[in-house]
């Protein structure tokens, strides 16, 4: 006898598939929410994707791989611009002389920004190492706490980098391990500070950078220039300079993630950097923004009001990739909206002058001085 499957009963009307549907909708749309709650970051990457394949596709057959683009002075220029929609666009061949190898310099001369070492695209390797292993690596040439000089010459920028942190260790050796050999070959005299938030609070990056600045300043008042690094954000050229210029600097130009593009024109975010004197003027960092997002637009905000422009690294330099394994990320800050919508009211009222906080501890390991304390928002 041939067994007849019976449906639920109310699929045998009409308005059982309507509510069929509907619940689907409804789980559907909870993932997604739930998604870009959870996870702003990949949401983000997923979406500046997206559009970058659609703006290809659209430049492949209206305008034949001609691409338009943005100059900081807001004017469209035309270049020619082969793009893979993969996700990495071509990088032009750097032809741009460097120092030729027998060029000299004393050691009373400031050093220069360019090395014949430096050799443009580095080898990018997202092998997870234990950081024993790069501490190993780099402690006879790194000062414990994490800093280093040049000893050829006079290095242009004492720099301090600032690293927000919370829960990323298998990140950390992945990092030094590019940044690191490209800092000694780029003649920086350095310091490297992890900031780390304790607890399960929201996380409030731009108050551990405001933090880091002030504590940092206590340990060395003489940097000169401040640079916020997200631990995450792999560096892939080393022409990208890590100095400060006239005008604030955004490194982080191009994510792999992103396209390589930049992912608006107000964009501030992931690695960037300023002079102690550009941060101090703009009143640092907001210290409102807890949760995901938010807090670099309004640092740009900021920058702009103060009437800088901000500069970005020439020749496709400011090429990254991202981490994007092992991803704790922090949830969305969903009020950021409304509050970037009074970042020039805030300004003077927010920032560092408006910064409490608790006795941080401070210690010092073989590549980093680590600045560790609990944030709660009020
Ligand atoms: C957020 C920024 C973030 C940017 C790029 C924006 O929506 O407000 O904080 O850097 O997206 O991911």
């Amino acid at each position: 006898m041939v067994r007849r499957y019976k449906y639920p009963r109310f699929l045998s009307r009409p308005r059982g598939y309507v509510v069929l549907l509907l619940l689907s909708f409804l789980c559907t749309m909870y993932s997604m929410l739930h998604f870009i709650y959870y996870k702003p970051g990949r949401a983000n990457a997923l979406l500046y994707r997206y559009q970058a394949m659609q703006e290809t596709v659209i430049d492949y057959v209206y305008y034949g791989g001609i691409r338009r683009r943005k100059t900081e002075k807001n004017m469209y220029i035309i270049y020619i611009y082969i793009y893979d929609i993969k996700g990495s666009a071509s990088t032009p061949a750097q032809t741009i002389p460097y120092l030729p190898l027998n060029y000299n310099y004393s050691n009373f001369d400031v050093c220069p920004e360019k090395f014949p070492e430096m050799k443009g695209q580095i080898y990018v390797n997202m092998t997870e190492i234990p950081l024993s292993e790069v501490n190993t690596n780099f402690s006879h040439i790194i000062q414990h706490g994490g800093s280093w000089e040049p000893h050829d010459c006079i290095a242009a920028w004492n720099v301090a980098f600032l690293i927000p942190f919370r829960n990323r260790f298998e990140h950390l050796p992945i990092l030094f391990r590019h940044l690191l050999p490209m800092l000694i070959k780029q003649r920086i005299k350095f310091s490297i500070f992890v900031i780390n938030q304790e607890g399960d609070d929201l996380f409030n990056r731009a108050l551990l950078l405001n933090i880091g600045f002030v504590e940092a300043m206590k340990i060395d008042h003489s940097f000169d220039c401040f640079i916020f690094h997200d631990v995450d954000h792999i560096p892939e050229n080393d022409r990208n300079y890590y100095g400060c210029t006239g005008m604030p600097r955004l490194f982080a130009e191009q994510l792999d993630i992103h396209g390589y593009r930049l992912e608006y024109e107000d964009f501030f975010g992931g690695v960037n950097g300023v002079t102690t004197q550009q941060f101090k003027n703009v009143n640092g960092f907001s210290n409102q923004f807890w949760g995901w997002g938010g807090e670099d637009d309004d640092f740009y905000t900021r920058i702009r009001h103060y009437g800088y422009n901000v500069s970005r690294p020439p020749n496709n330099y400011g090429k990254y990739q991202s981490i994007v394994n092992h991803h704790t990320q922090e949830r969305q800050y969903l009020g950021r909206f409304s509050r970037l919508k009074h970042s020039v009211e805030r300004n003077f009222i927010d920032g560092l002058n408006s910064l409490h906080y608790k006795k941080p501890t401070i210690r010092h390991y073989p590549l980093f001085t680590n600045i560790s304390l609990k944030l709660r928002p009020d």
